[in-house]
């Protein structure tokens, strides 16, 4: 670990601010600065009370906690211990006998355009029933299971009927190999697989089912019995009898009642794998209790929630944004949310802007990559502008995933926001669970590129290497100086990883979040500056340099080498720039490429299309010290097309930098 040098550097002064109107103050659930301060008091006078109130309030027990935080077993936290509660109960059973259980839970817009609502009462109906099918097939408590969905009401229905029986799910994202399901199955130990046959994207039936197929056949799979199949379109697919079963099979004749499983506050609501510095993806495990807890107050707080809204985040369920801001939290606030199978561009670029016309959209939360692709986009046809839709309905927009650049956030706020809505900037994290910095939109004076200050009860800080305090306008490493309820609880199958990466010995028991960052000199402001680590943020999907560097030398018969960096990207944030040294003589020219075609394929095939190098630079070698370390720092620059200003007297191989600045 080393204290980012771009964090120093970057001392960037953004001198507007936007502070909320009075209406906006004056109608919001934290009511002005003084309704966020009142909060932060709270939990500054009396930490634990303040977490107990909330959980106590927000939560429906089926037998009340009578401690709130147990430290004893640091830094394995556990949150409201000794309390029992169902995750699903809170998201749907809650409603009923309210006004909310006819209310929508759920708009649903496939890929084609067509919409499908789905009410509180009918959506527990359904969660049930697919619960109750989960039973017949033998999944029960504890258990494992693999979700490989596309972006449907029945991807959540999955989520929500898991945690109605206690078992505990790992969502992976479409968009991952057949390699990188089957060692999740296996390092999760899943018991059956939630999968349909095909998704819609832009207009394309891509195949699901063939590459659990695919991925079961690679062996090891051993643990799973079930694979249930969603019939998304008409095509058919690959059954294996005994083994697959539609959801019109296993659905026929199962009760729309499942008596939700009453299960400890800690119990494993999820593992969601995510990337780290070493080649083999963290399963980041999440609890029941503190987890639920901070997606629904969260989506309160954070977005200001109120019954009337219809809140859209487009993220999907494959990531923690969809876990916590689609399956989970809108449905255990009671909200109206919109759910949209397709990708942004599809019929056009104008998509999501006609969206929020047509389903009267008032939250809208996405990713920096999507509005910076879309503002290309309008820039390029007139056509697709935010302006040819009627977004009068908005009123709060969002921000995650990644930092947002004060010129994509100006665009948004001006050409979506109508200089309206406030732009709530997330940041946070897979292990935080949810929100840990963001303004809040009643409340925060907005300052473009800064996601502002931590949320109530949530510690964060910026220190050195020792864990000593950074004074403001000085860079550092973000920290979370005490624990807070919807934190990971352990990395699943390795609790000596989990120590080593968030509670490194010399930051005295902070939680380190992996990201440099700044506060301002006069307001105290965060700006997050990046990760520290050899994590990187492609289009807001979180990539380890290592795994890449994993998947490009397992091509044995080809690669002898490879090192990977980040480099800016207008568009996705970063770009993965492969540098690579093969088993024969550096190629060249048109061979060049087509060995680069092959081994984006490759990676595709060992991870996933998102890990697809964008360059791939060919060499002899790689610049190395003497002792054979590469330098990372170097190929970073060459990455960047910079020239290279840094110390290189300690290289061996210094020729080598010339050769590798070329690109294909
Ligand atoms: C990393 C976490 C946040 C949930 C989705 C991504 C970066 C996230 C912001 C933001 C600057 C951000 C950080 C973080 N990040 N939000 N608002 N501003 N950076 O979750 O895949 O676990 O990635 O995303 O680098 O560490 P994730």
């Amino acid at each position: 670990m080393s204290t980012p040098s771009n964090a120093i550097e970057s001392n960037l002064v953004e001198n507007r601010v936007f502070p909320p109107s009075d209406a906006v103050v004056k109608a919001a659930r934290v009511s002005g600065m003084a309704g966020y301060e009142a909060l932060c008091a709270e939990a500054d006078r009396d930490f634990e009370g303040f977490w107990a109130r909330l959980a106590r309030e927000h939560l429906q027990w089926n037998k009340p906690f009578t401690q709130t935080l147990d430290e004893s077993n640091a830094p394995f936290f556990r949150w409201f211990g000794d309390g029992e509660l169902n995750a699903s109960a809170n998201c749907l059973d809650r409603h009923i006998g309210t006004p909310t259980e006819n209310k929508t839970a759920i708009i649903f817009e496939a890929d084609d355009g067509a919409v499908t609502r789905i009410t509180y009462k009918e959506l527990l109906g359904r969660v049930s029933q697919f619960a109750n099918a989960l039973l017949s097939c033998g999944v029960g408590k504890g258990d494992r299971v693999l979700i490989y969905m596309p972006m449907t009401i029945e991807g959540v229905i999955a989520m929500q009927a898991c945690a109605r029986i206690g078992a505990t799910h790992s969502v992976v994202f479409g968009g991952f190999s057949a390699k990188a399901v089957q060692e999740r199955i296996i390092d999760a130990g899943a018991v059956a697989v939630v999968t349909a046959n095909y998704q819609l994207r832009g207009g394309k039936e891509l195949p699901l089912k063939a590459i659990i197929d695919e991925a079961l056949a690679m062996g090891g799979c051993d643990t799973i019995h079930n694979v249930l199949v969603y019939e998304r379109t008409k095509t058919a697919c690959n059954m294996v009898a005994g083994r697959d079963k539609t959801f019109t099979e296993v659905l026929a004749g199962q009760s729309t009642e499942c008596a939700p499983v009453a299960v400890g506050a800690e119990h494993p609501l999820f593992i969601l794998y995510t990337s780290g510095s070493t080649g083999k993806p963290k399963g980041v495990q999440h609890s029941t209790g503190g987890y639920l807890l901070w997606a629904k107050l969260t989506m309160e707080w954070t977005f200001d929630l109120r019954p009337e809204d219809i809140f859209w985040c487009t993220a999907d369920i494959g990531w923690i944004t969809g876990h916590t801001y689609v399956a989970y939290g809108p449905l255990a606030a009671g909200a109206t949310q919109i759910i949209f199978e397709g990708v942004p561009t599809f019929p056009n670029a104008g998509r999501f802007w006609q969206m929020i016309e047509r389903h009267k959209c008032s939250i809208f939360y996405t990713a920096p990559t999507a509005i910076r692709s879309l503002i290309k986009a309008a820039e390029g046809d007139e056509a697709v502008h935010p302006a040819r839709s009627d977004l009068s309905s908005l009123r709060i927009l969002g921000s995650v995933g990644e930092p947002i650049n004060p010129e994509a956030w100006m665009w948004y706020y001006k050409n979506v926001g109508g200089e309206r809505c406030p732009i709530v900037d997330t940041f946070w994290q897979t292990e935080t669970g949810g929100h840990v910095i963001t303004p809040l939109p009643g409340a925060t004076p907005l300052v473009p590129g800064s996601c502002t200050l931590p949320l109530p009860g949530i510690t964060t800080a910026i220190v050195d290497e020792s864990g000593q305090d950074m004074p403001n306008g000085a860079g550092g490493i973000l920290v979370i100086k005490r624990p807070w309820p919807s934190m990971i609880r352990t990395i699943w199958n390795d609790p000596e990883r989990f120590k080593k990466s968030y509670f490194p010995d010399e930051l005295k028991g902070y939680y380190l979040a992996g990201d440099g960052a700044v506060r301002s000199a006069d307001r105290g402001y965060f700006r997050i500056t990046g990760r520290i680590d050899d994590v990187l943020n492609v289009s807001g999907h979180r990539m380890g340099t290592m795994e890449i560097e994993s998947a490009l030398v397992a091509k044995t018969d080809l690669v002898a080498e490879a090192a990977v960096v980040g480099r800016p990207d207008d568009v996705t944030g970063e770009a993965i720039c492969a540098f690579v040294v093969l088993k024969r003589a550096r190629p060249t020219g048109d061979e060049a490429k087509a060995i680069a075609t092959e081994l984006r394929n490759w990676v595709a095939k060992e991870i996933g299309p998102i890990a697809k190098p964008k360059d791939i630079r060919f060499g002899d070698n790689l610049p190395k010290t003497r002792s054979g370390k590469i330098m990372r720092r170097l190929l970073r620059s060459i990455a960047k097309g910079e020239q290279i200003t840094q110390d290189t007297s300690t290289l061996e191989n210094p020729a080598i930098l010339d050769q590798l600045a070329q690109t294909n």
